[in-house]
């Protein structure tokens, strides 16, 4: 038996209260999408969430939100999924690649300002991992600037940052909860906003751009027909299927953190002093979702085979997006030196401790 890289793990309350609304007869967006939006945004510690059927879907809406003419550029990274990057496409706009720092994987904030020029217009940070970025230095940047930025915060549910969840520190954060992130749902995904006119606006945008959900509609036994299109919007929005998932799996997710935290601190125990292996190097003034347990090696290939060999399955995240043929490569050191000699170990809840002792003493035996 192989031991996978992701695993998810769907709580017994989730596959209850599924059954529970694939028996109602409402399976669209409806009450149950409503009670995530409400209990994601409390947790987070935010006004306002949409509920959308991705966060593709998410970083295209919250780009398009800010209305940028076609060309403007985005500073982005590229170490990320391609999703990231795509959404700035998705809005005609163009992403500059700026450098990582290369002890976490995240944006370097010297390399971004590097790249600020009077078309720059808006700045898409990624938490890399979920371990999130400096985001008191990002957002003075943008205070200064007036550059508003956008968190790709799909890796870094229930992360913090001094103190308050990842989704709360600016306008505009995109989450995943696609089914190996650390609240799966199957598929889905959500924006968390402050403002009022943003999350209005988003409630039409992932609705065809519909103004009045079919939800409401339909309430009170007389099907009200009545509606009226603004602008283009798209088939984004979340269900109630995913969301009854998602709300049981909320429930739990701090716990399920809990136990990411121990087995990414029982890797860091049996690794630390391994000649040739670098553990990324994170700050205490934040804490991450450890969605992923990433180590940098010189011959990455060779330790990745090594492991295949015994039953264990990696992964590496991420190419350099800049590297693919759709881009033209750029230069950017420490990424290069970064997606040449990370991995990623396996991180999920079916890891019992000895698992993680197989997999780190079989790294430490070389490679
Ligand atoms: C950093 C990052 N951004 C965005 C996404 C897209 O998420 P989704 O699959 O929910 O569209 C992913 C998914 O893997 C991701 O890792």
């Amino acid at each position: 038996m192989h031991i996978q890289l992701f695993d998810p793990v769907i709580c017994e309350e989730a596959i209850r209260d599924v059954s529970r609304v694939l028996r109602s007869g409402w399976l669209g967006t409806g009450p149950k999408t409503k009670a995530f939006e409400e209990q994601f945004a409390a947790y987070i510690g935010m006004p306002y969430c949409v509920g959308v059927n991705s966060c593709t879907a998410a970083l295209h809406l919250g780009l398009q939100l800010l209305n940028l003419p076609a060309d403007t550029e985005v500073i982005s990274t590229p170490i990320t999924f391609v999703s990231t990057n795509h959404a700035i496409l998705y809005n005609r706009c163009k992403p500059v690649f700026a450098d990582i720092q290369p002890e976490t994987g995240n944006l370097d904030i010297e390399s971004v300002r590097r790249r600020i020029t009077e078309r720059t217009g808006a700045i898409m940070i990624m938490h890399f991992g979920g371990y999130p970025c400096d985001l008191d230095e990002f957002y003075e940047l943008s205070g200064q600037t007036g550059i508003p930025i956008i968190e790709d915060c799909a890796h870094a549910c229930g992360a913090s940052y001094k103190g308050r969840h990842i989704g709360s520190h600016g306008n505009i954060h995109a989450f995943s909860f696609h089914a190996v992130k650390n609240l799966p749902m199957g598929d889905g995904g959500a924006l968390t906003i402050r403002s009022e006119e943003y999350y209005q606006r988003l409630g039409r945008l992932r609705w065809l751009g519909i103004n009045r959900d079919t939800f409401k509609r339909t309430s009170h036994n007389s099907y009200k027909w009545q509606y009226d299109v603004s602008e283009v919007g798209y088939k984004y929005q979340l269900n109630d299927i995913h969301a009854a998932i998602g709300l049981a799996q909320l429930a739990q997710l701090d716990a399920n953190n809990a136990r990411r935290a121990a087995i990414a601190a029982r890797y860091e125990r049996a690794l630390s002093n391994v000649p040739g292996l670098k553990l990324l190097k994170y700050k205490n003034d934040r804490v991450s979702s450890r969605h992923l347990f990433c180590i940098q090696v010189q011959h990455r290939d060779d330790l990745i085979s090594k492991l295949d060999e015994n039953h264990i399955s990696t992964g590496v995240h991420y190419l350099r997006n800049d590297h693919f043929s759709m881009y033209q490569k750029q230069e950017l050191p420490c990424a290069e030196q970064f997606w040449q000699t990370v991995m990623s170990l396996p991180m999920h809840l079916r890891l019992t401790d000895e698992d993680v002792d197989y997999i780190a003493d079989t790294v430490r035996k070389g490679w």
